[in-house]
């Protein structure tokens, strides 16, 4: 099921999402096709639980064929070196800009089955799950831009 993404000034994108304990897992996998059908409807990259309505640490990021689907992700290692590059965000609609993010990060966070598992990511990947991390603790690409950016459309 497709559903309506939040957008900023919605107060639910600026508090930090709950945390999911290993026994609300099972309420939780319905969520995940939900999210990833709404992602892509809205030709996204990646989403947060928050920008469908739920206030939960639950993120979704686009692969082929394969979305990452990670619980409770958790950043323990950023790297020193900081690159810029453009984005925009599913719930600030015609906002782009240059976000500065770190370009390599480990990540540790529990699978949809309760798995814990240690990501470590760079680039495009790193960018995005730092995107999506931010949406669990309420922050929002407009509060890290740096330059905007004018464009006609949207990106992805
Ligand atoms: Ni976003």
């Amino acid at each position: 099921m497709i559903h309506p993404i939040t957008k900023v000034g919605d107060d639910i994108l600026q508090k930090k999402a709950q945390r999911v304990a290993p026994d609300e897992l099972s309420n939780l996998a319905p969520l995940i096709p939900d999210m990833i059908e709404t992602m892509r409807h809205a030709k996204g990259i990646g989403i947060a639980a928050p920008q469908i309505g739920k206030s939960i640490q639950l993120i979704v990021v686009e692969r082929k064929d394969d979305p990452l689907v990670l619980v409770n992700p958790r950043i323990t290692f950023s790297s020193r070196n900081i690159e810029e590059d453009e984005e925009g965000c599913l719930s600030v609609p015609g906002i782009f800009g240059m976000v500065p993010r770190s370009k390599k990060i480990r990540v540790k966070a529990m699978t949809p089955e309760g798995k814990i598992v240690s990501l470590k990511t760079k680039g495009l990947l790193a960018r995005i799950l730092q995107h999506e991390i931010d949406h669990l603790n309420g922050t929002l690409i407009i509060d890290r831009i740096t330059q905007y950016i004018k464009r006609d459309g949207p990106k992805k």
